[in-house]
């Protein structure tokens, strides 16, 4: 890209960065993009499932709200990204079941159930034969499950292709390069600096980098967003054709309080996830996880072991103090935070972008990402404070 000015400059190429600039440019905004790697980030790792349902847990009701409305934005999202380049990204209107292995997860199965009824959404509870009769590749000990028919997958990797050739087609710039700091001018941001000692300015920046987003320099501590990274180890193993259909839904499971998903993809590829571990920058996958991650996926579905193993990959997840995604104006007036999507961040895409580009248009959030503002945050710092 040869302007070193936009009006909008995004700061991260992930999903969420690419997202938010596909439809800012839709909207009539010079738009660019900086990252070293465009499409690169945690959704290169991410399973894809899309999973308001099976995923609520207490105390994320307000949450659970936005991921509803961005799994109902889903389909429309697909067909018109599908549309606009011609590239297929896998939605897979599959369910979820969410089965139990002994007491104590079906304890916890029941408790999850009850939350799901409690919050008005849609699961069923099936006996241990019923999820068999469903999927009939699941261990004999499974002693129950839920049918969640609404939580679908897509596929993250063709996702990100979909959004690099939009924002292609859309006019976005891209500067292949890391952004080191922000430009503050004035009382203002107005850009940033890359490693390649190019300066970008811009009438706002948008902070979409996901767990980097708390690095970039010179931004005021006080509007820098929490975020952390939380890594997450994920296996990918391959359904021969003559296996097929090895699953025909997502099948999950808590084994021993670890969370294990098998994500059956129609091209044959099954993704075993996830470890949940906060370790800081780390992204070795270690013996442990994969072991981990194939015995509790073993116990569930023991056929695994026959299948090759073809991919094994840690990313981070952009964690934030709540669970919740950071969206909207900061403090600091140009500065804009599209951040800390977590365990969401392929489900809140579609949200996430027409959230951005109406922030970006009218300076404001819309109602239903309104209580995701940064500022929440910052007023419960000034609360602690002490007298
Ligand atoms: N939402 C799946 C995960 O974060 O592992």
């Amino acid at each position: 890209m040869s302007s070193r000015t936009s009006d909008v400059l995004v700061v991260g190429g992930g999903i969420i960065g690419l997202v938010t600039a596909w439809r800012a440019a839709q909207r009539g905004l010079t738009t660019a993009v900086v990252d070293p790697e465009p499409g690169g980030g945690a959704a290169q790792v991410a399973a894809g499932m899309l999973a308001a349902v099976t995923e609520l847990h207490y105390g994320e009701h307000t949450l659970l709200g936005l991921n509803l409305a961005s799994a109902h934005r889903y389909p429309d999202f697909a067909a018109e990204l599908t549309e606009l380049t011609g590239l297929d990204l896998g939605y897979r209107r599959c369910g979820t079941l969410a089965v139990a292995l002994d007491a104590d997860d079906r304890a916890h199965l029941r408790e999850l159930h009850a939350l799901q009824r409690q919050s008005g959404l849609e699961s069923e509870w099936l006996s241990g034969r019923e999820c068999r009769r469903l999927e009939p590749m699941l261990a004999p000990g499974v002693r129950g499950g839920l049918r969640v028919d609404g939580d679908h997958q897509i596929d993250p990797r063709r996702l990100t292709r979909a959004l690099l050739a939009a924002c292609e087609q859309a006019g976005v710039g891209f500067h292949r390069a890391w952004a080191k700091g922000l430009r503050v001018a004035g009382d203002r941001a107005a850009g940033v600096t890359t490693t390649d000692g190019d300066e970008l300015g811009a009438g706002q920046v948008v902070l979409a980098a996901g767990s980097l987003s708390g690095r970039l320099e010179g931004v005021p501590a006080d509007v820098l967003p929490p975020v952390r990274p939380v890594k997450g180890q994920v296996l990918r193993l391959t359904v021969p054709p003559h296996r097929a259909p090895f699953l025909s839904r997502t099948v999950r499971a808590v084994v021993r309080g670890s969370q294990v998903y098998l994500v059956p993809r129609e091209n044959g590829e099954l993704v075993i996830g996830a470890t949940s571990e906060e370790l800081g920058w780390d992204t070795t996958v270690t013996a442990g996880g994969v072991y981990e991650l194939l015995r509790d996926a073993h116990e569930l579905v023991p056929g695994i072991t026959e299948l090759p193993l073809t991919e094994t990959r840690a990313g981070l997840r952009p964690g934030s103090p709540d669970n919740a995604p950071l969206l909207g104006p900061t403090e600091l007036t140009g500065l804009v935070l599209a951040t800390g999507h977590y365990r969401n961040g392929v489900l809140l895409t579609p949200i996430t972008g027409d959230a951005m580009a109406h922030v970006l248009t009218t300076g404001e959030l819309p109602d239903v990402a309104r209580p995701f503002t940064p500022r929440r945050f910052a007023a419960t710092e000034l609360l602690e404070q002490p007298a």
